[in-house]
C-alpha cells in the first residue's frame, strides 16, 4: 500500500501569507520527489483551505474535522458537501484534542459515516484516554473499542479508503502530550494488532514525528505513514519525514 504522510496544522499559521509560503515550501520539496511511494495531505485550517487549492498540487488537501450532520442549524461547523467544493480528499476524524473538547464515539462514528458516504478517505484518530502506563494489553482493548464503535452500524467495505492513526495522547508534541515519541516497536505491535482490526485500512503513527526519528519509524513496514502536527509547520523538517517514509 502507498504510505500516507498527513500535516495536521492544527490552529497555525496565524496568516496567510505564512499558510501561502509553508505550503508552497511543501509543494516545492514535493516537486523534487519521487511521488509514487507517499500519499501527502496537508490539513490547514479551514479558511486556507481555498487559498491553498491553487498551491498544492503534488499532494491533496484534508481537513482537520467535519460535522456530524449534512446541513442545517449548526453554528461554527463545516458540512461534508461544503469541504468538497475545495478539492478536499482527506478528513481527520476523532483527533484527541477534538475528544477532549468532548466529541464522543457515537459522534465520531457519525463524522466516519459522513465522510464515506462523501466518498473521502477519513483518517481515524484512536489512542485517546492511553496512559504511558497503560500495558500493551489495555492499549489494544482500548483502540479496539474505538475502532469497533466508530464503524458500528456503518458498512465500511473491503474497497473503501479508510487510514487509522494510532495517536497516544501522550505522545504528541504539545498540549495534551509530554512531546516524546513512542517507541517504534511499541508503534508497530499496536499498528499490527490494529490491522488485525480494519485489515483494509493503512493504519499510521502520530506523536512527535520530526525528521529525525522518522527513519525508525519508517524502518516498520507495518507502519504506514504518520501524522505530524508540530514538525508538519516547518517545511524542510516536514520534508524529511516525507523522504524518511519513501522507502
Ligand atoms: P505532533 O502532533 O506531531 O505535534 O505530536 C500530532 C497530532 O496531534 O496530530
Amino acid at each position: 500500500m502507498t504510505r500516507l504522510v498527513v500535516a495536521n496544522w492544527k490552529m497555525n499559521p496565524q496568516t496567510l501569507e505564512e499558510a501561502r509560503a509553508l505550503a508552497s515550501q511543501i509543494e516545492s520539496g514535493l516537486l523534487t520527489m519521487s511521488q509514487s511511494l507517499v500519499e501527502t495531505v496537508i490539513c490547514p485550517p479551514f479558511v486556507f483551505l481555498p487559498p491553498l487549492r491553487i498551491v498544492v498540487h503534488s499532494g491533496f488537501l484534508g481537513s482537520q474535522n467535519l460535522a456530524a450532520q449534512a446541513a442545517g442549524p449548526f453554528t461554527g461547523e463545516i458540512s461534508a458537501r461544503q469541504l468538497q467544493e475545495f478539492g478536499v480528499r482527506y478528513v481527520i476524524i476523532g483527533h484527541s484534542e477534538r475528544r477532549a473538547l468532548g466529541e464522543t464515539d457515537e459522534l465520531i462514528s457519525q463524522k466516519l459515516g459522513l465522510a464515506l458516504k462523501h466518498r473521502f478517505e477519513p483518517i481515524l484518530c484512536v489512542g485517546y484516554g492511553a496512559k504511558r502506563s497503560f500495558s500493551s494489553s489495555a492499549i489494544k482493548r482500548l483502540v479496539k473499542s474505538q475502532v469497533q464503535k466508530a464503524v458500528k452500524g456503518l458498512s465500511v467495505s473491503r474497497g473503501a479508503p479508510l487510514a487509522i492513526a494510532y495517536e497516544p495522547v501522550w505522545a504528541i508534541s504539545q498540549g495534551l502530550g509530554t512531546g516524546q515519541a513512542v517507541k517504534p516497536s511499541h508503534a508497530s505491535e499496536i499498528i499490527k494488532f490494529i490491522k488485525t482490526q480494519a485489515p483494509s485500512a493503512r493504519v499510521i503513527y502520530g506523536g512527535s514525528l520530526d525528521s529525525k526519528n522518522a527513519a525508525s519509524f519508517a524502518a516498520q513496514k507495518v507502519i504506514e505513514g504518520g501524522l505530524v502536527g508540530g514538525a508538519s509547520l516547518n517545511a524542510e523538517e516536514f520534508l524529511g519525514i516525507i523522504r524518511a517514509f519513501s522507502i
